[in-house]
C-alpha cells in the first residue's frame, strides 16, 4: 500500500514536472558546439573550434551525441505528438572521394547512448535483433552513403526518413528541389561540402517533412522528403534528440557544425557566418601562385605519373599471387598477398619466429582487422597434389578446437605457398624442456599440456567430421597460447611432402624418433602412427628430453625409460629439473603410457579415445608386463625406422644425416 503511494506520488511529481518542460516550449541553438553542454558517447568529440566531430579516423565504430535533457514530446491533455522543428548544417569528409562511412542520422530516441547498437550499417541506431521492432520507439532522419540491400537502401547516397528500424519509411536521392520550378538538383553527401537538413513535423496534421540544401541554398519551399504519419505511437512522452553516426571500412569524418530545435513552432535560424570552420582539407587556395605554378606542377606531375606507373608496375609484380580457376572455390580462405606482406612488415627478420623443415614463421598483424598473425612461408615447386592440397586446408581451416592452432587461410605465388595461422605468444613447448630452458614448465603446467593435445588429437582422429591425421606430432609442433593452453599446430602439412616427394626415394614424412615402425615401412600414415608418436611425446615431455639425443649414450629415449621400467624405477627416468614437485601417480601414469604408445605392435596401441580415457582416470591403465611389452619390441621400432630412412633419402642428405636430430629439425619438422 505505502508502495503504492510513493508511486503515485512519484507520477504526480513527474507529470509536473513534464508539464513545466512542455509549457516552457523548449527550444535551443547552437551555432557551434563550443559552450554545448553535448552528452557525447562511442568516438564522438567536440573539437576545439566547437565542430561536433561524430566520428574520427577509426573503423567500424559509432559516436552519438544528444540533447543532454529529456524532452517533453507530448501534449499533456490529449496524449498526441507535439509539432517540432529542428536543422542543421552538416559535413561529410572521407578517405576517398567516391567512398564514405555509413553517414550520418538525426534521431529521436527513448534513451541517450542507445545500448546495444552496433556501427557500420546500422548507424548506430539499431542491431540485428531489434531492428524493425516497434518497442524501439525510435525515428531517424538517416543521410546515407552507403547501399545496404539487407535494408532495401535506394542507392548510397540517399536521405531517409526511418521509423524503428533502417527500413526507411520513405526516402529520396540526395538533392533538393530550386525554387521557383528550378528542377531538381543532385547533391552528394560524401562531397565534404556543408550541407543543411531541415525536419518538421506537424503534430495536428501529422506529417514529417525533411528538407536539404547547400548551405549557400535558402529553405527550398518545397521538401524532399514528406511522410504522412502520426509519430503519436512512437514517441514517448519524454525523449532525446540527437545526431548518431558510424563508420564501416573506410575512414572519414562526420561533422555536426551548428544545431538548433523547437518545440511547437519554428527551429530558430542558424547564424551561417558563426559556424565552425571545418579542417582544411588541403587544395583550396587559389591564388597567382597557380598561373605561375602551373607549368612547374605539370612538369612535375608528369614525372610523379611516370614513376608511379613504374611504382605500380614493380609493386604489381612484387604482390603477385597465383591464382587458379578452381581456387575460386576456396575464396574465404585466400589472403592477399599484398596484406600479408604489410602484416609482416615485408617478411623482415625482425618478424622471424622461428625456421623449420618446412619453412620460416614470421609474426604479423593484419592491416584492417589488427589481428596477430603467424605466417608460415613455405617454398614448393611442385605444382603437383597441389590442388588436392589446397582443397585439404579449405577443409583443415574449418577445423575448431581449444587445443588446435586454427589455421585462418592461405595464398599462394610462384614456388611459395604461405600459410595463415593463429598467433601463439609464448611459441613451441620445446623451448620449454631442451637445450637448458631458462624458464621450465612445473608438473601442472606439463600434465596439463598433455592433456590438452591428447584432447586436440582425439578431435581430429574421431570427433570431427572426417578422419585427420595429424603426421608430425611432436614438441616443437605443440604451441602454447596466451593462457599457456597447449595447442597442436601444423596437422596435415607433412602430406604435401606426400604428393611432390619422387616415389623412387620416400613417402615417408614425419619426424625421426616419431615414426611409427610400420610407417617407415609402408610409407602410410595412420591414427595408430600419430598414437606412436604421441607416446614419444609423452616421454619427452615427463623426461625433458628429445626421442633421439644426438650423440648421448643412451640416444634413444624410448628405451633408456624402458631399461628404468625393467628395473622397476620408472619413476628415476622423470626430467631433474622437476626436483620433487611432481604428482607421482600422474607421473607413473604418463611414463608408462609413453610405453605403451610406442609399440611396435600397432593393435597394442590405445586409441586417442582410450589415452584421453587414461589420462583424465576414467579407465586404469593396464599392467603393461601382461602386454607383452619387451626391450626388443620398442628398439626394434626405431632400429627398423633409422635404416630405412638412412637409406631412402637421397645422397645430399646423408651428411646432415650422421646427426639425425638435425635432420629432424632441418628436414622433416614443422618447426619454429
Ligand atoms: C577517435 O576517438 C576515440 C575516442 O575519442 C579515441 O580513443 C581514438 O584514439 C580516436 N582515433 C583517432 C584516429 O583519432
Ligand atoms: C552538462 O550536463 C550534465 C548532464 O546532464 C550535467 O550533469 C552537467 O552539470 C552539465 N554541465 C553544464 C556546464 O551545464
Ligand atoms: C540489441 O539492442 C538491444 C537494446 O537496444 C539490446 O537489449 C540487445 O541486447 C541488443 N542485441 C544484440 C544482439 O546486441
Ligand atoms: C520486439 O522486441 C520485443 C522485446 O524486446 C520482443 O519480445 C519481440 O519478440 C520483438 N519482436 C520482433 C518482431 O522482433
Ligand atoms: C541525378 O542523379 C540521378 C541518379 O541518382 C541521375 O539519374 C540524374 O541524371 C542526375 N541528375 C543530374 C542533373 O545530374
Ligand atoms: C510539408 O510540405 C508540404 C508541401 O509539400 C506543406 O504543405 C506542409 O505544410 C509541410 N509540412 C510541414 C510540417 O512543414
Ligand atoms: C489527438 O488525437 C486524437 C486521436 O488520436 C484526435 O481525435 C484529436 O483531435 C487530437 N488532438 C489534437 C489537439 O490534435
Amino acid at each position: 500500500m505505502q508502495n503504492i503511494a510513493m508511486f503515485s506520488k512519484l507520477g504526480i511529481l513527474l507529470s509536473l514536472l513534464v508539464g513545466f518542460v512542455a509549457s516552457e516550449d523548449l527550444s535551443f541553438t547552437f551555432n557551434g558546439f563550443r559552450s554545448a553542454n553535448l552528452s557525447l558517447d562511442g568516438i564522438a568529440e567536440i573539437t576545439a573550434n566547437g565542430l561536433l566531430k561524430l566520428t574520427n579516423d577509426t573503423k567500424q565504430q559509432k559516436g552519438h551525441a544528444f540533447y543532454p535533457n529529456p524532452i517533453s514530446f507530448k501534449n499533456s491533455l490529449n496524449g498526441n505528438s507535439s509539432s517540432f522543428s529542428t536543422t542543421f548544417v552538416f559535413s561529410i569528409i572521407s578517405q576517398y572521394p567516391s567512398l564514405s562511412g555509413h553517414g550520418i542520422a538525426f534521431v529521436i530516441a527513448p534513451t541517450k547512448g542507445i545500448p546495444g547498437a552496433l556501427p557500420s550499417q546500422y548507424l548506430g541506431l539499431f542491431n540485428g535483433t531489434n531492428n524493425g521492432n516497434s518497442t524501439n520507439h525510435v525515428v531517424a532522419i538517416e543521410l546515407d552513403t552507403i547501399q545496404s540491400n539487407e535494408f532495401t537502401d535506394i542507392n548510397d547516397n540517399h536521405v531517409g526518413i526511418d521509423i524503428n528500424g533502417l527500413k526507411s519509411e520513405r526516402s529520396a536521392p540526395a538533392g533538393y528541389f530550386a525554387d521557383n520550378n528550378g528542377g531538381f538538383k543532385n547533391m552528394s553527401l560524401i562531397s565534404g561540402h556543408q550541407m543543411q537538413v531541415w525536419v518538421d513535423y506537424d503534430g495536428v496534421e501529422r506529417q514529417i517533412n525533411v528538407t536539404l540544401a547547400p548551405i549557400s541554398v535558402d529553405k527550398p519551399k518545397i521538401p524532399l522528403l514528406s511522410l504522412s504519419r502520426d509519430l503519436s505511437p512512437i514517441i514517448n512522452d519524454n525523449m532525446y534528440v540527437g545526431f548518431s553516426s558510424s563508420t564501416g571500412s573506410v575512414l572519414s569524418n562526420h561533422y555536426v557544425l551548428g544545431w538548433s530545435f523547437k518545440m511547437n513552432g519554428q527551429a530558430p535560424a542558424l547564424v551561417l557566418s558563426q559556424l565552425p570552420k571545418l579542417p582544411r582539407i588541403g587544395g583550396k587556395k587559389r591564388s597567382k601562385l597557380l598561373t605561375i605554378g602551373l607549368p612547374m606542377m605539370i612538369v612535375s606531375l608528369v614525372s610523379v605519373a611516370i614513376s608511379a606507373a613504374v611504382f605500380v608496375v614493380k609493386r604489381k609484380r612484387k604482390f603477385a599471387e597465383l591464382v587458379e580457376d578452381w581456387e575460386l572455390d576456396y575464396g574465404p580462405h585466400r589472403f592477399k598477398y599484398k596484406d600479408l606482406y604489410i602484416a609482416t612488415k615485408g617478411f623482415k627478420d625482425k618478424e622471424l619466429l622461428g625456421v623449420g623443415g618446412f619453412g620460416r614463421v614470421y609474426r604479423g598483424v593484419l592491416p584492417t582487422s589488427k589481428i596477430e598473425i603467424a605466417v608460415k612461408k613455405i617454398s614448393h615447386e611442385s605444382r603437383q597434389g597441389m590442388r588436392e592440397f589446397v582443397a585439404e586446408i579449405a577443409s583443415i581451416g574449418r577445423l575448431r578446437h581449444r587445443n588446435l592452432v586454427s589455421l585462418l587461410g592461405y595464398c599462394r605465388r610462384k614456388g611459395e605457398l604461405l600459410l595463415v595461422y593463429d598467433y601463439m605468444p609464448n611459441r613451441s613447448l620445446d623451448k620449454y624442456l631442451f637445450d637448458q630452458p631458462k624458464i621450465t614448465l612445473n608438473w601442472d603446467q606439463r600434465f596439463r599440456v598433455i592433456k590438452g593435445v591428447a584432447s586436440g588429437l582425439l578431435y581430429l582422429h574421431e570427433e570431427w567430421e572426417q578422419v585427420v591425421v595429424h603426421r608430425d606430432v611432436k614438441a616443437s609442433n605443440v604451441l602454447l597460447d596466451g593462457a599457456m593452453n597447449s595447442r597442436l599446430g601444423d596437422f596435415g602439412l607433412a602430406r604435401l611432402y606426400d604428393h611432390g616427394t619422387d616415389p623412387q626415394t620416400t613417402h615417408v614424412v614425419g619426424t625421426l624418433g616419431y615414426l611409427a615402425p610400420e610407417h617407415t615401412r609402408s610409407g602410410k600414415a595412420t591414427t595408430s602412427t600419430d598414437v606412436f608418436a604421441f607416446g614419444a611425446f609423452l616421454l619427452e615431455v615427463a623426461c625433458g628430453r628429445r626421442p633421439i639425443e644426438q650423440g648421448a649414450e643412451d640416444a634413444i629415449l624410448v628405451d633408456w625409460v624402458f631399461s628404468f621400467w625393467n628395473r622397476g624405477e620408472i619413476l628415476e627416468a622423470r626430467d631433474p629439473n622437476l626436483g620433487a614437485d611432481y604428482v607421482v601417480k600422474e607421473m607413473e601414469l604418463v611414463l608408462k603410457l609413453g610405453l605403451l604408445c610406442s609399440h611396435s605392435e600397432t593393435a597394442a596401441r590405445p586409441s586417442m579415445r582410450q589415452v584421453v580415457q587414461y589420462l583424465e582416470g576414467d579407465i586404469p591403465l593396464p599392467e603393461l608386463s601382461s602386454l607383452g611389452l619387451c626391450s626388443s619390441g620398442l628398439t626394434f621400432a626405431h632400429n627398423v625406422g633409422f635404416t630405412n630412412l638412412a637409406m631412402s633419402y637421397p645422397s645430399s642428405m646423408s651428411k646432415e644425416f650422421t646427426h639425425p636430430s638435425s635432420v629432424a629439425d632441418s628436414l622433416l619438422s614443422g618447426g619454429r
